[in-house]
């Protein structure tokens, strides 16, 4: 029972089960480098503070200076009896330069540490995923500029709609990352506050400086409060879900890619590299990548799910539920960057196929919002000019033609009154050169756009 540095008032050892059961090191030993980090803060603070002597500090701060270098080096001997990454650390330090090493927790716990160390280690992670984000905003950007005279079918209900600009449908992506951006922005305000200095949920009786080890550290600021600071898990709910929307929009888009490159679409061709065969029918090229992605997306969603469960109902302060917090993110962390830089480097590859798209255009009659628009400029209203553009529809439907092979006089007796300039409005380029509403498929408006795009990269 002695060899737990918590082992003081325990008379037996610990159960080999419960050992297993209970140890965290398995996985918390990813966070050495911020818990050395924050160690080294916390010995410099105490340091300045009085409590202990910059001599001290110093050979604190040394000793877990060799502590990173051994496990850098791979040369480190995790303990599972030493339960988790800051008793294996801690302890290895005390070997290292003897009985100081013993200072180093005065006036901190366990608790505050890995408070410390979890907010650290997401603050790196969100920044990760900020740069990817920006990149696949890049991509997508740049995909659009090529194509901002290729023209798809928009769709409502996966119904033919209207035609649009591959370009604006490329966008529409570009936005919900960029969202996403900004949502990860928004969190790190809260992931950057330092709990260091809580000690295990009271304050201590030390003349700590938080706010000082809190800017050692790179945080933002410190925590107000002792009991929050050490059972506040918001930071992680918050960070996975914002990977949750970015795993939703990304599989969104994997729907549509796998969509577009079966053949009866044929709107794109999916790179070599990102398909894989069948090991029965030789001519496969499946969307592997893309079915993945969107099948991970469940997997983060699930760690949403467990987070929020985890924190409801728990008591103040810290619960050693609060354990079970680090393995939902690293995976999600894991899923989430690896996702979108799969993403980017896919999409820049992805062959487009315009003349699909274009082919696809014939079909639909997705130009019958124009007719009832070009009825409504001579004057009828738009529910009658609606009425009289589905007449012709259903009488071009059942000559098996389009709106635009219908005559002047077919589209008269179904009670649209046109004359011969009608066809230049029934032209599906001619219908998106003509939206000019701002944000619409209209040319203007991509321009406008990417041009908000560039701004927004240039500072991203
Ligand atoms: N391994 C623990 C965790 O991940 C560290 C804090 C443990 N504190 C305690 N009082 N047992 O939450």
């Amino acid at each position: 029972a002695d060899k737990k540095l918590w082992g003081g008032r325990f008379k037996e050892g610990t159960s080999a089960s419960v050992e297993a059961y209970t140890e965290s090191v398995s996985y918390d030993w990813r966070l050495y480098r911020e818990d050395i980090a924050g160690s080294q803060a916390h010995a410099r603070m105490l340091a300045r503070q009085g409590v202990i002597s910059g001599d001290e500090a110093e050979t604190l701060c040394r000793g877990l200076e060799q502590v990173r270098a051994e496990i850098d080096a791979g040369d480190f001997q995790w303990k599972v009896e030493l339960e988790d990454v800051h008793m294996n650390i801690e302890a290895r330090l005390t070997e290292i330069v003897g009985p100081v090493g013993g200072k180093l927790h005065t006036g901190r716990s366990r608790n505050d540490q890995i408070g410390v160390d979890f907010r650290l280690h997401v603050n790196r992670s969100l920044k990760e995923w900020s740069e990817l984000l920006a990149g696949l905003v890049n991509v997508l950007v740049h995909r659009a500029k090529e194509h901002q005279d290729t023209l798809l079918p928009g769709c409502t209900h996966l119904q033919p709609a209207q035609a649009v600009s591959l370009a604006q449908h490329l966008l529409a992506y570009a936005c919900m990352f960029r969202r996403d951006h900004e949502r990860v922005a928004d969190c790190l305000k809260r992931v950057r506050v330092s709990p260091l200095g809580a000690a295990a949920l009271s304050g201590t009786t030390y003349p700590l400086d938080p706010a000082s080890a809190a800017m050692d550290l790179g945080f933002d600021r410190a925590f107000e409060n002792s009991m929050d600071a050490v059972s506040d898990r918001d930071f992680a709910v918050e960070a996975i879900g914002a990977g949750s929307l970015i795993m939703a929009h990304l599989s969104r888009l994997c729907e549509e890619l796998i969509l577009w490159a079966n053949p009866q679409f044929g709107y794109i061709r999916l790179p070599d590299a990102y398909s894989t065969g069948s090991s029965i029918m030789p001519q496969k090229k499946n969307p592997d990548i893309c079915e993945l992605m969107r099948g991970k997306t469940g997997r983060v969603y699930g760690s949403l799910m467990g987070m929020l469960t985890l924190l409801k109902g728990l008591p103040m302060t810290y619960n050693r539920d609060l354990q079970e917090d680090k393995e939902p993110f690293f995976d999600v962390d894991r899923t989430v960057g690896a996702s979108v830089g799969i993403m980017a480097d896919m999409l820049d590859q992805v062959e487009f196929v315009p003349q699909a798209m274009e082919r696809a255009l014939e079909a639909g009659f997705l130009n019958a919002t124009e007719l009832a628009d070009y009825l409504v400029g001579r004057g009828m209203p738009f529910r009658q000019a609606h009425h009289a553009s589905g007449a012709c529809v259903a009488l071009a439907e059942s000559l098996g033609c389009g709106l635009a092979e219908l005559s002047v006089e077919q589209m008269r007796e179904a009670g649209a009154g046109v004359d011969e300039d009608v066809y230049a409005v029934l032209s599906y380029r001619a219908s998106v050169q003509r939206r000019v509403s701002p944000g619409g498929t209209g040319p203007d408006s991509v321009r406008e756009q990417l041009r908000v795009f560039d701004d927004w990269l240039a500072q991203h």
